[in-house]
């Protein structure tokens, strides 16, 4: 089976899958951490080099301060308990989004385990945090200028390979699968640039019930997918 290396999650349903439950949203976020466990012991099982989960985006700082806290907290909690668990399954943990906007304890944790998980080369778990695709693009954009002005760069260099170095994914290949859980058909301000050639898969299941045989299925129809990346013939 051919394997992505890049494979890029939006995990959607939370919410849904909690009201139809008849639990909180929160239990519903809880459920999905499960679901983050058991994808990342999958991905790193196929042999998948980078996974990143769409985990909190701009837009998500719009909902209520309950809501909000709790995520924070549960996510630093994480970081906690599962840093050994990283270590033993040789991941890196690895960030993108607007990390200043994070709440300084969970930026404390989320330092503190990077540094920690650095050398690992099994997977890198990336996780978009405050991530916004037009945000990262704005972003960049003025830090090309801000390098253009100091002479750093100029203008005849720039193109397509030097502006990714200025996005928050400097160094990663693009996803080569992009999975929606939660029906939607919607790319969400997620990884504008960087999704331009990857193969899409939505599926109608909520996030917290997303297992192993979920994302060996969506790796499945991958890898029956011809991608030609723009061209006529056969791309591999
Ligand atoms: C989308 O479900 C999910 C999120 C906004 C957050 C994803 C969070 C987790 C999987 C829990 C772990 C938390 C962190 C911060 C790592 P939704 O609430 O939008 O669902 P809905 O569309 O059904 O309402």
């Amino acid at each position: 089976m051919k394997v992505p290396q890049h494979i890029a999650i939006i995990m959607d349903g939370n919410g849904r899958w909690a009201e139809k439950m008849g639990f909180s949203r929160t239990a519903g976020h809880k459920a999905g951490m499960e679901s983050i466990k058991a994808t990342l012991n999958a991905c790193r099982e196929l042999g998948v080099k980078v996974l990143t989960v769409y985990a909190f985006s701009t837009e998500n700082w719009r909902r209520s301060k309950i809501e909000i806290r709790f995520l924070m907290n549960y996510l630093k909690d994480f970081l906690i308990e599962y840093e050994s668990e990283l270590n033993k399954k040789d991941v890196r943990l690895n960030t993108i989004g607007q990390f200043s906007r994070l709440p300084a304890l969970v930026k404390k944790e989320l330092s503190r385990v990077m540094e920690k998980t650095r050398s690992n080369q099994g997977l890198i778990f990336n996780l978009a945090l405050s991530y916004g695709g037009r945000a990262e693009i704005i972003e960049a954009v003025r830090k090309l200028i801000e390098d253009l002005r100091a002479e750093k760069i100029r203008l005849s260099q720039i193109n397509e390979d030097v502006f990714s170095q200025y996005l928050y994914t400097d160094g990663l290949p693009d996803p080569d699968l992009l999975i929606r859980t939660g029906g939607e058909m919607r790319i969400s301000n997620f990884l504008l640039w960087q999704i331009s050639y990857s193969e899409l898969y939505v599926t109608p299941t909520f996030w917290p019930d997303f297992r192993r045989v979920d994302l060996i299925k969506a790796v499945t129809e991958y890898s029956r997918r011809k991608r030609r990346f723009g061209g006529v013939k056969n791309a591999g």
